[in-house]
């Protein structure tokens, strides 16, 4: 059974109230025309109903990313995360917005075997979640692939320059591109997924004039993480824009403190209650009139 119906009698999670207001594909594909982009793409991730609904009046996309395997399930790194981690948290997204365009990541060992497996694995996450577009990682090897979904009905959105579920091949996270072999095999990754029918490619950790370039030369939108503020758009991994986390990489900004607010109200709560002095009358039932 699919888990993307809104039970709004049991469920937090709200109806939308613009039906039919969705981001499609096509709508954001058609943000960059002639080469530009006059309003850069906003994308942030999302692993939850709540967190979706917080952010997604103010996003374009929002990413399930498999990033959630270290965000939210504490792995090593994204090669552990399976299909099923995917296909809750993406229904979960899906249901917490009504705007953006729900992108889910599509995990390791899933679509790399052939284009049939991708397919299989890409049509489950979209019947499963209700998302409207995956992602995969990969450049020339995967255009094959990417041409075949786009062919049959699933919106792809590439992933070029660093691809973290490649990390065991890479030997770790830090920025591409730094001699002329890899920033060659990166320019030929970004066009080769775009001339297969991606409608946008998330170009991660690159430095600033391969990122230019590629903006310049892939028609469809590249939207960047750590690759500058030449790209026609921006994704973070939002519990580091938050800052959840100490550790962040150096492209990260952080627009929040949330990790010493937490800690704040987590000791202010167990102070009151080793105190006694939670909860109050105020949070306590009594009979009416008692
Ligand atoms: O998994 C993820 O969160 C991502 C973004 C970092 C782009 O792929």
């Amino acid at each position: 059974m699919s888990t993307f119906t809104i039970d709004t009698a049991t469920s937090r999670a709200t109806p939308s109230p613009v039906p039919g207001k969705r981001m499609t594909a096509p709508s954001l594909r058609a943000r960059k025309t002639d080469g530009r982009t006059e309003q850069p793409i906003v994308a942030l991730t999302a692993y939850t109903m709540r967190m979706a609904q917080l952010l997604d009046p103010h996003c374009d996309m929002l990413l399930v990313g498999d990033s959630l395997g270290q965000v939210i399930y504490g792995l090593p790194s994204t090669v552990p995360v399976t299909l099923e981690m995917m296909c809750a948290h993406g229904a979960a997204v899906v249901r917490g917005s009504w705007h953006a365009l729900v992108t889910v990541d599509m995990p390791f060992g899933t679509y790399e075997g052939s284009a049939e497996q991708a397919f299989a694995s890409c049509s489950r996450v979209m019947k499963e979640t209700g998302c409207a577009a995956v992602k995969l990682e990969g450049g020339e090897a995967m255009a094959p692939t990417v041409d075949f979904l786009t062919r049959r009905g699933i919106p792809v959105v590439g992933h070029v320059g660093l691809t973290p579920q490649a990390v065991n091949i890479l030997g770790g996270y830090g920025a591409r591109g730094k001699n002329d072999a890899e920033r060659e095999k990166i320019l030929r990754d970004a066009g080769a997924i775009a001339d297969a029918g991606a409608f946008c490619i998330v170009v991660e950790g690159v430095l600033e004039d391969i990122a230019s370039e590629i903006t310049t030369a892939v028609p469809v939108p590249i939207i960047g993480i750590g690759a500058s503020a030449q790209c026609d758009g921006q994704i973070l991994v939002t519990e580091d824009m938050l800052g959840l986390f100490e550790r962040t990489p150096r492209f990260v900004k952080r627009y929040a403190d949330l990790a010493s607010e937490i800690g704040e109200a987590a000791a202010a709560y167990a102070e009151e209650v080793r105190a006694r002095a939670f909860p109050t009358p105020e949070q306590t039932y009594r009979p009416k009139g008692g």
